[in-house]
């Protein structure tokens, strides 16, 4: 039966930057989250978009020499066909250039207007010229870097809410709703923050011209928060969701969701949402991840080289969620290979290939041994709860608690021996065995399949079931439903164990890929928008960088000149391994073949390969290069052996 709706969103997301994996968390958490309620019985809508309207906005397309209308299609598209390519199961996409959102954002504004919570006043900031915008954060006498010039003050004509008469009435709420503002430490620094009292909020602009524009007055624009919170509204407009069961934000806007967006909707007179919960932040090298700070990772390449359940499962394990948490390359492939291959897929694995050994793939009849049921049930539940309090991390500890429970019980059992021994005690030693293993495998595959759903539906499948995991309801999750006699089906790895460093390496050339693809597409450079911490740009390069370059010294075995290319030689290069290395080099005007036999010199050993002139060259020897003059290939005067490395 069910539970009744249950409507979540993620935040909508700005189009000044292409998606990267900070944006993934927030929505693979909403859909994990949107995933368990269906479990629970709930008719589950959720919803993401992009908010593009505003000056970022504007300027960004400016500097792409594109109209902010085409530009924002491209971002926002952008976004939808990355969680097309992540299998987000999103239900609504909310734009807010769409005409549907204009209107519920003018339909709010004149019900907030009628209550007579706005009001016509002045805004005097200081104003940047060239990009038409007042600056929030800057002080008189502050230098536009666009004109060289100070700020001017500017005052212009704006609607204002009436958000001081809200604060004594949004601390009754918070009280009367303890559970609205999660986790407790963005409860509290928000009832800090409204205690101060509150200002009126401007929230139409005459300066700006890309947004939405005011139906009573149409020289106004609302101004971007006013906006693009009605989009959790105009989502599900005329649906009957609202008000929105869920809102999962980042931490950075708490205030626009828990103080301006309850007044908003107390001054129109509707309903609130139920609860808002804020996440920590993505951290990659020490940092938030950011566009503008440029140390991003983009979602796909990993999903190319490690599926996108292992996406899922790290963000979701590794970071208590609420928390702060840093992802890393090491450690995703870390948890990968230790969790979910040697946990999860071992477990899958040695469990249905023991029922097709020894029992021609029929799941035996037992009650299955009560320890592990005890355990079975017991995480069951724990997890389910740690997932109703969004607490991820340890739901999947709960979980991974029966299959460290049934590895030990497996090992015990030591199934293998029971089935050489054909007496009656040891057979039906061996039926309960497999099916304690197998139950215990049907219930932990369903508890983490709102985490890893395509792998928990892989595995499903692989123990015959025919409905989808997706099927599955909390309810059935107690020791003993699963079916005597089912036939498993056909048994495929699911978690291959990956090789850190080649993983790591074909990510990083993935996310290399993919940078220079979203640039093309946005039409811009990709330097300022690279994976690198700040200070690596500037034409500077990290140490790491560096240390990408295999540099080798080797000797010369064999040179002769190239057919039909009197600037190359075809050498054979002796580095140390099995056999040496081709080499095409441009040096021939600078030295005959002979003169270079037994020569030691020094190549980039993981080039890769290239064909030139019918040859594949199989690295680059280093040369000084000089402008209008022949290469001078360099020397070592201390004796150095073949193979060393330069770094
Ligand atoms: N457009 C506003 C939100 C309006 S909601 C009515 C906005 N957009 S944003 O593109 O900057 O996205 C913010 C959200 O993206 C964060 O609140 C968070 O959910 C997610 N994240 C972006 N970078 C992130 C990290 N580095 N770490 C965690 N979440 C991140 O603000």
């Amino acid at each position: 039966m069910s539970q009744g709706k249950y409507y979540l969103t993620t935040p909508i997301y700005y189009v000044n930057a292409a998606p990267h994996i900070g944006h993934a968390y927030t929505t693979i958490a909403a859909e994990t989250i949107a995933r368990f309620k269906r479990m629970q019985g709930y008719d589950v809508v959720l919803t993401t978009g992009t908010d593009e309207h505003g000056t970022k906005v504007e300027r960004a397309a400016r500097a792409q020499g594109k109209a902010p209308e085409e530009y924002v299609t491209l971002i926002s598209n952008e976004f939808r066909s990355q969680w097309q390519k992540l299998d987000l199961q999103i239900d609504r996409f909310e734009r807010t250039t769409s005409a549907k959102h204009a209107q519920v954002v003018n339909k709010l504004f004149q019900a907030c207007k009628a209550n007579g919570y706005i009001y016509k006043g002045t805004y005097t900031g200081l104003y940047a010229v060239v990009s038409e915008s007042f600056v929030n954060d800057a002080k008189p006498g502050d230098i536009d870097p666009e004109t060289g010039k100070p700020y001017e003050e500017l005052t212009e004509e704006n609607y204002f809410f009436k958000l001081s008469e809200f604060a004594d009435r949004l601390l009754a709420f918070y009280d009367e709703n303890p559970d609205f503002i999660q986790p407790a430490i963005r409860r509290n620094e928000v009832l800090a923050f409204v205690r101060q009292g509150l200002d009126d909020l401007s929230i139409t602009r005459t300066s700006l011209k890309w947004g939405i524009p005011v139906e009573e007055n149409r020289s106004h624009v609302f101004y971007v928060w006013f906006d693009a919170l009605n989009t959790y509204m105009s989502a599900v407009e005329g649906e009957g969701l609202w008000p929105a069961d869920l809102h999962l934000i980042g931490k950075e806007i708490l205030r626009f969701h828990c103080v301006f967006w309850p007044a908003f909707l107390m001054a129109a007179g509707w309903p609130l949402p139920k609860k808002v919960f804020a996440h920590g932040w993505l951290l990659f090298e020490n940092d938030k991840m950011s566009k503008s700070r440029g140390n991003i990772v983009r979602p796909t390449p990993i999903v190319e080289a490690m599926g996108v359940d292992a996406l899922r499962y790290f963000l979701l394990r590794e970071i208590v969620f609420g928390q702060d948490g840093s992802f890393s390359f090491d450690a995703l492939v870390g948890r990968y290979n230790s969790d979910l291959a040697n946990g999860l897929g071992n477990l899958a694995s040695r469990t249905l290939n023991m029922i097709q050994q020894y029992r021609n793939g029929a799941i035996p009849g037992s009650e299955g041994t009560e320890d592990i049921a005890q355990v079975a049930n017991k995480a069951a539940m724990a997890a389910i709860a740690a997932y109703e309090a969004f607490n991820f991390s340890q739901a999947l500890e709960q979980i991974w608690t029966i299959i460290s429970a049934v590895d030990k019980y497996i090992v015990e059992r030591a199934p293998w021996k029971l089935a050489k021994d054909q007496s009656g005690h040891s057979q039906q030693l061996l039926d309960t065995t497999l099916y304690t293993a197998a139950e215990a495998l049907r219930i932990t595959c369903a508890l983490v399949s709102p985490v890893v759903p395509h792998s928990a539906e892989a595995i499903w499948r692989q123990m015959g079931f025919k409905e989808p995991v997706s099927q599955v309801k909390s309810e059935d999750l107690v020791w003993g439903r699963l079916q005597l006699g089912q036939k498993i089906g056909e048994i495929a790895p699911v978690f291959p164990r990956l090789d850190a460093k080649p993983t790591i390496q074909k990510m990083q050339e993935l996310e290399e890929v993919e940078r220079n693809r979203q640039a093309a597409l946005i039409g811009q450079k990709p330097a300022a928008d690279s994976a690198k911490p700040a200070e690596a740009r500037d034409g500077h390069i990290e140490i790491d960088d560096f240390g990408k370059v295999d540099l080798r010294v080797g000797e010369v075995k064999h040179a002769e000149p190239v057919k039909g290319a009197e600037k190359l030689l075809h050498l054979k290069v002796d580095i140390g391994e099995a056999e040496p290395r081709t080499i095409v080099a441009g040096i021939a005007l600078a030295y005959k073949p002979e003169q270079l036999l037994g020569r030691k010199v020094v190549i980039v050993a993981n080039l890769a390969p290239r064909k030139l002139r019918g040859i594949t060259s199989q690295g680059m020897i280093v040369a000084a290069s000089l402008e209008g003059g022949a290469p001078v290939l360099p020397t070592f005067i201390e004796d150095v052996p073949v193979g060393a490395r330069l770094k």
